[in-house]
Formats: C-alpha cells, sequence, structure tokens
C-alpha cells in the first residue's frame, strides 16, 4: 500500500514537471478603453490592448488610423499637443501612466522612442550617445565611456563608429543616423522602446539592419514598433494590432493575422485592399 502511494506519488510528481506550464508573458503595458480627442477629432476609440514584455509588437494599418497617436500615447508625449483629451487608462507595469501624481519623468527613463526620421543632435556620435545619461547625472568619463561603447554595440553600430566618435552625426549615413539613435535610447537603460516607422526613411539595406537588431534587442526589451510596411510586421513581430479609423479591429498573434485573420477588415487590408 505505501510503497503504490510512494510509486504514484512520483509518478505524479514527474507528470507536473512535464506540464509545467510556460512561463506566462508579463504585460508592460495594459490599454484600457482609452479614448483620444484632438478638439472633436476622435483619433483613438475604445482601445484595449495589452503589449508583452520581450516581445515585438507591430502596429499596422492605414495612414490616418491612429498609430501613430497611440504609441505617443504610451510615454505621453502626446499631452505635448494642445487641446488633447483623454479617457480611459494605460498602465505602465501595473501603474495608470495618466494618473495625477504620476511623474512624466519617470516614464521617459523608461521608455525610449525612435521616430521616422532619424534625427540625432548636430553633435559628436559620442555626445549623442552621452546625452541621456549624463541628464541623469553621470559625470565619471570612464563610465560614460563604457555607456557610449556598449550601446553603439548594443545598436549594432560600434565597429563603423569606434574611430570616428568624435566627429558630428550629420556625417553619417541615414541608416547609421537611425541606429545611433537607437543607442542613443539604449543609453538610458529603457524598459521599453517605441518605434514609429523607424524604417521608412531607410534604403532596403539600412532596413534590414534595423530589422535584425528589432529581433536582438527584444530579448532585452519590449519593443512596439508602426509600420505600414505589413512584410516587415510579418518579418519582425510577434503579434500585431491593425488599426483602422481609430479603432483596433483585430489584434493577435502575427501568424494568426497574417495567415487566418478573424475579421474581414484584416484580411482585407493585408491583402492590399485597401491601404
Ligand atoms: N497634432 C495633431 N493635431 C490634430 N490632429 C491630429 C494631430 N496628429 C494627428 N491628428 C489626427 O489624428 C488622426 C490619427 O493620426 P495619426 O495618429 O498621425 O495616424 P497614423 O500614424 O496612423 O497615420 C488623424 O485624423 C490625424 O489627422
Ligand atoms: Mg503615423
Amino acid at each position: 500500500m505505501n510503497i503504490t502511494i510512494e510509486k504514484e506519488k512520483k509518478t505524479f510528481s514527474k507528470d507536473e514537471t512535464v506540464n509545467m506550464p510556460k512561463k506566462e508573458k508579463k504585460a508592460v503595458y495594459e490599454t484600457k478603453q482609452l479614448n483620444l480627442w484632438y478638439g472633436d477629432n476622435h483619433a483613438l476609440k475604445n482601445i484595449d490592448l495589452d503589449i508583452y514584455e520581450n516581445e515585438v509588437t507591430a502596429i499596422i494599418g492605414p495612414s490616418g488610423c491612429g498609430k501613430s497617436t497611440y504609441i505617443k500615447t504610451l510615454n505621453r508625449m502626446i499631452e505635448l499637443v494642445p487641446g488633447v483629451r483623454t479617457s480611459g487608462e494605460i498602465s505602465y507595469r501595473g501603474r495608470n501612466i495618466f494618473d495625477s501624481d504620476y511623474r512624466v519623468e519617470e516614464l521617459r527613463t523608461k521608455v525610449g522612442m525612435v521616430f521616422q526620421k532619424p534625427n540625432p543632435f548636430p553633435k559628436s556620435i559620442y555626445e549623442n550617445v552621452a546625452y541621456g545619461p549624463k541628464i541623469h547625472g553621470i559625470r565619471d568619463k570612464k563610465i560614460l565611456d563604457q555607456i557610449v561603447e556598449k550601446s553603439l554595440r548594443g545598436a549594432a553600430i560600434w565597429d563603423e563608429v569606434k574611430d570616428r566618435l568624435h566627429t558630428n552625426a550629420y556625417g553619417l549615413s541615414g541608416g547609421q543616423q537611425q541606429r545611433l539613435c537607437i543607442a542613443r535610447c539604449l543609453a538610458i537603460e529603457p524598459d521599453v522602446i517605441l518605434m514609429d516607422e523607424p524604417t521608412s526613411a531607410l534604403d532596403p539595406i539600412s532596413t534590414l539592419k534595423v530589422e535584425e537588431l528589432v529581433q536582438e534587442l527584444k530579448k532585452n526589451f519590449s519593443i512596439i514598433i508602426v509600420t505600414h510596411n505589413m512584410q516587415q510586421a510579418a518579418r519582425i513581430s510577434d503579434k500585431t494590432a491593425f488599426f483602422l479609423n481609430g479603432e483596433v479591429v483585430e489584434y493577435s498573434d502575427t501568424n494568426k493575422i497574417f495567415s487566418n485573420p478573424s475579421d474581414k477588415r484584416t484580411e482585407d487590408y493585408i491583402t492590399g485592399r485597401f491601404g
């Protein structure tokens, strides 16, 4: 009798190991019933969207559907636009970023952003990357040197610039400038990187480099990327949200969105029937 129990116990614990649930991904952002108005223009409508850590989340949809508005809301850059109103909630790591005591500076140290057009400062490559850490009070030259190297390596541009760190960033190609802007983002050790059509101004080879980089970066960061290039979304993202007229029509695993969408409008969009 005892022996049987022992046996059963053993079998049970073995099964338990086999059936151990995969470590659930944590939500970085939870958006609940978000609405946004520019004056009378209702630009975001009842958005519900959870974004998971260490994933690439792509936001696709036709021009003017609210993609940029949405990602600018995630770091509260949107509040720089006069006349903007929001309702609903965006939680970042469990705290509503619209709470009156939420310090926007704190959010910005956690959430970096890369824009459509590379926008380096008119300063040296080194200074572009060291700028953020300096603002955060880091003065030690050795530490700054380390941060600059680590960030440039992280953005896969170190080998191309290591011998010209003190030359002006404007001397770099567009693709290099964009990777420099990514390095500038990494220098503040963010948690999330927001990218708004980061490759739309780049040539195909630079685009490929940035896409490869995004794949690499998701090991350490959570990435949200707006793209109107559906092949890009299919290539590099884990999840895809399809926006249309300020609404999320469908949000799912990227594979599903591109192979078996649930909504007719998604299907029409990804097959190029409008856009
Ligand atoms: N700064 C702004 N002021 C007023 N309306 C804006 C502003 N930015 C965007 N909009 C409007 O909000 C809607 C969504 O725009 P946007 O988020 O830029 O779309 P997308 O990035 O998908 O092209 C559009 O109707 C656009 O005209
Ligand atoms: Mg846009």
